[in-house]
Parts: structure tokens; C-alpha cells; sequence
């Protein structure tokens, strides 16, 4: 059964008092989740270990990082590797988020360097992909969103495809409180899952949970969740206030 996920991405917000306050009062809410369903948390990197440890009893509630280097190791002055995700028991990371393309200049080609350190380093990529407003409106949404799979992810082999996670993140609607149709996500759902089947096979392309994200909020959760091809949400801002992030799990069910 492919897995539903809810993913929070706290970005560059909280302090380790207030991250540690959201969490207490989210897990307070004691959701229990299926086997195949998950709780995300994407945290800043000081706040990874904690994070661990409090979800350390929770087998369906898991922590991710927000990004990591392409090198396994070197002379890289405050990168952060995979290899030490790993080391730490971080198991999943966020690969190629749209403000880490735009305010970092990561390029389809590093990212896919970043896709394959994380699967040697045992630490599955959350891999983001999504177009800018001008490429929707000029109505090339389709074949930018399958380029940038191509340029990251086609070169893996199919038994690694299976595992990652990908998440649609149309960039005009993160942080903006304009949430793309339930129409126009299970429309881009439905493509890439289509893109992902031509190349790796239908095994692979169903396996792989495909995470909306982009002003998903707990009043639109559950109608964006019950599209068929979208398996949960990758949530920023709805994702540091407790009582809607427990609503957004709750969409899960
Ligand atoms: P948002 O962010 O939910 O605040 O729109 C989503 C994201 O950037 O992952």
C-alpha cells in the first residue's frame, strides 16, 4: 500500500524552546496513525536531535532534514552531509525545495548529485519539484515539472525510485495562501505519476507517495488529500501552529 504522509516544514523559523513546545503540544494530540502513514518533520539542523528523541517512541512519526550537500564529506565550511544525517538516525531529507533552487541556485544536475548521496547514506529523499507562476500561465507546467524529474531522478535505478518521496510544490502557491484547485493537483499528480510509470514501470510509479504542497492548511487538507493521486501534504507555514498541523494529520485518515 503506497504511503500517506503528512510533512512539516518548519523552515528557517522557531527557537529551539518554541520547537520543542510545538512538538510536546502536537504529539499531546496522540494521533494513532496507520502503518502506512506517516508524520513528517522537516526541522533546521540544531533542532535534529531533539526532534529524534522525541519522537524516539513513535514508529509512524519521523524526522527529516531540510537539505544536505552533494560531497560526502571535505572542505565545505557549514554544509552538513548526508553520511551525518545517517550517523544521527535522520532518515529522510528534503531535496531540491524551491527556495533552495531560487536563493541557492540549486540546479536540476546538483540535485540529482544530492539524490544519490542521501540513497548511499540509507537517508530517503523528499524531492521537491514544482513551476514558477510564469510557467503555468504560459500553460507549460507539464512538461517543466518532467524535466526536472528527468534532470534528477531518471538516472536512478528503478529499485531506488521506489523508494523516494516526491513532493509538487507549484511556487506560486507557497507561502502565498493560494492553494492550487484539488482539479489542478490531481491534474499534475496524475501527469507525474504517468512520467514516473513510462520510466520506471507502473510498480514503481504507484509505489511512490506524490505529497502536495503550497498553502495546504487545515480547512483544505482533507479535500486536497482525497484527490487520488496525491498522498498527504508537504506544509510550511500551517506546519508551526500545533492545533492545525494536527488537523492536517488528521486529513490523513
Ligand atoms: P506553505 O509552504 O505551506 O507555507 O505554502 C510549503 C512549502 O514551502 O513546503
Amino acid at each position: 500500500m503506497r504511503k500517506q504522509i503528512a510533512a512539516a516544514n518548519w523552515k528557517m523559523n522557531l527557537s529551539f524552546q518554541q520547537a520543542e513546545k510545538l512538538l510536546d503540544e502536537i504529539l499531546a494530540a496522540d494521533i494513532s496513525l496507520a502503518n502506512h502513514q506517516l508524520a513528517i518533520f522537516a526541522v533546521p539542523f540544531p533542532y535534529l536531535l531533539m526532534t529524534r528523541s522525541e519522537l524516539e517512541e513513535m514508529p509512524q512519526y519521523k524526522v527529516a532534514a531540510q537539505n544536505c550537500h552533494q560531497k560526502k564529506s571535505g572542505a565545505f565550511t557549514g554544509e552538513v552531509a548526508a553520511e551525518m544525517l545517517h550517523s544521527i538516525g535522520v532518515q529522510y531529507c528534503i531535496i531540491g525545495h524551491s527556495e533552495r533552487r531560487e536563493y541557492f541556485s540549486e540546479s536540476n544536475i546538483q540535485l540529482a548529485e544530492k539524490v544519490n548521496i542521501c540513497f548511499e547514506n540509507y537517508v530517503t529523499p523528499i524531492f521537491c519539484c514544482g513551476e514558477p507562476l510564469a510557467v503555468r500561465e504560459a500553460g507549460n507546467q507539464n512538461s517543466f515539472v518532467e524535466n526536472q524529474l528527468k534532470e534528477s531522478l531518471f538516472h536512478l535505478p528503478a529499485a531506488k525510485a521506489k523508494e523516494l518521496i516526491i513532493a509538487y510544490e507549484p511556487i506560486w502557491a507557497i507561502g502565498t495562501g493560494k492553494t492550487a484547485t484539488t482539479e489542478q493537483a490531481q491534474e499534475m499528480h496524475a501527469h507525474l505519476r504517468n512520467v514516473l510509470a513510462a520510466h520506471f514501470g507502473n510498480d514503481v510509479a504507484n509505489e511512490i507517495p506524490i505529497l502536495y504542497g503550497g498553502s495546504v492548511k487545515a480547512a483544505n487538507a482533507k479535500e486536497i488529500f482525497a484527490c487520488d493521486d496525491v498522498d498527504g501534504g508537504l506544509v510550511g507555514g500551517a506546519s508551526l501552529v500545533a492545533a492545525d498541523f494536527v488537523e492536517i494529520i488528521k486529513a490523513l485518515q
